[in-house]
């Protein structure tokens, strides 16, 4: 009788395990590894690429001294199904903890669902879901940068140029005739950089009147079809380019390069991000300025943050605001400065 009961309760426990396992269920604090998924919207980012090098960067160091670590890097592409699959590929795959850069982050429903299911914490970053979708599941986490800094930013080094240089006005109007390019519709970020850079000359008592806006998606290529049609509509009028990003800066000077104007039809050029080619413009002086979008600093929050969800261990000595997210500030690179950032 006792043998039976005893291989009954055998057969239960083993059954149950592979149960667990099967569901790629994870035992919160038993992990003695870091298994990281990573998703990302689209591999041709300039930007997402070189936060997620840091972020690789932060995690060999870690490994070096202290726990074995490996990652997957998945690029969606563009599509959110696809990141859909990913992240449930991810998961079979045994990660433990996620960090998904979404590719419409007014959709995360599905991969909430589903890291929720398997209890796999979650760290968004970069494309911030919408706070409501945040409250879904105490799993989830955001790591990114403050969204209104960049924008004030690059308004106020802009308004500084044009007090200091009155060679910007150079129909000398009394007017700044400026262009904006934009990044994507719909992102946390585009908006705000646009309406805050703008409010911010205006604030510092610099007259402006808008050309045109195009949307370019954070793309260099896109921006300098833009700029194109710009330069052909308004040919020497422009005296301000103002990018959402860095990438688009340069496809707008790029595309002033392949237009007929000459040298001193050249309007001045404002970026975000402080990419390697960013900064490098900024040295050649062929961006006036950009702003900093600190990667190290995310990559490493990131990292931090992963290692503590996996071993259910130091959550508490990491400062978060609004109980979950974790924002970076941005930084004003100007040529006098540009040295302190760029790597040699
Ligand atoms: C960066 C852009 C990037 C975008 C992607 C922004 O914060 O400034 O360069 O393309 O994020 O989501």
């Amino acid at each position: 009788m006792k043998a039976k009961k005893f291989f009954a309760a055998a057969v239960i426990v083993i059954l149950s395990t592979l149960f667990i396992s099967a569901c790629g269920k994870h035992e919160p604090g038993r992990a003695d590894k870091i298994h990281v998924g990573v998703t990302y919207y689209n591999q041709s980012d300039t930007f997402l690429n070189q936060l997620i090098d840091c972020f690789k960067e932060q995690l060999d160091l870690m490994e070096k001294t202290s726990f074995e670590i490996t990652v997957t890097i998945r690029d969606a592409s563009g599509s959110q199904r696809t990141q859909d699959d990913q992240v449930k590929e991810l998961i079979d795959a045994g990660c433990n903890v996620l960090c998904v850069n979404l590719v419409d982050r007014a959709d995360p429903s599905e991969i909430i669902d589903l890291a929720r299911d398997h209890n796999v914490p979650i760290i968004f970053f970069n494309r911030e879901p919408v706070a409501e979708d945040m409250l879904q599941w105490d799993g989830l986490y955001y790591v990114g940068a403050y969204a209104e800094q960049p924008g004030v930013m690059q308004g106020e080094l802009a308004a500084d140029l044009i007090h200091s240089d009155s060679g910007i006005d150079r129909n000398k109007d009394g007017t700044i005739q400026y262009v904006i390019l934009e990044g994507e519709p719909g992102h946390q970020d585009a908006i705000m950089r646009t309406e805050n850079a703008v409010d911010t000359l205006k604030n510092k008592g610099i007259k402006l009147e808008k050309l045109s806006c195009g949307i370019a998606n954070w793309n260099r290529a896109q921006a300098q079809n833009r700029m194109l049609q710009m330069i052909s509509q308004y040919q020497d009028k422009i005296e301000l380019v103002l990018a959402n990003n860095d990438d688009m800066a340069l496809g707008a000077l790029e595309a002033y390069k392949k237009s007929n104007l000459s040298e001193s039809a050249l309007p001045v050029f404002f970026g975000i991000d402080g990419t390697d080619v960013g900064l490098k413009a900024v040295a050649d002086k062929k961006l006036s300025a950009t702003v900093y979008n600190d990667k190290e600093g995310q990559a490493q929050a990131m990292a931090e943050l992963s290692a503590a969800l996996v071993f259910q261990e130091g959550l508490d000595q990491i400062e978060f605001e609004k109980g979950r997210y974790i924002y970076l500030p941005y930084t004003k690179v100007i040529k006098d400065n540009v040295g302190d950032f760029l790597k040699y």
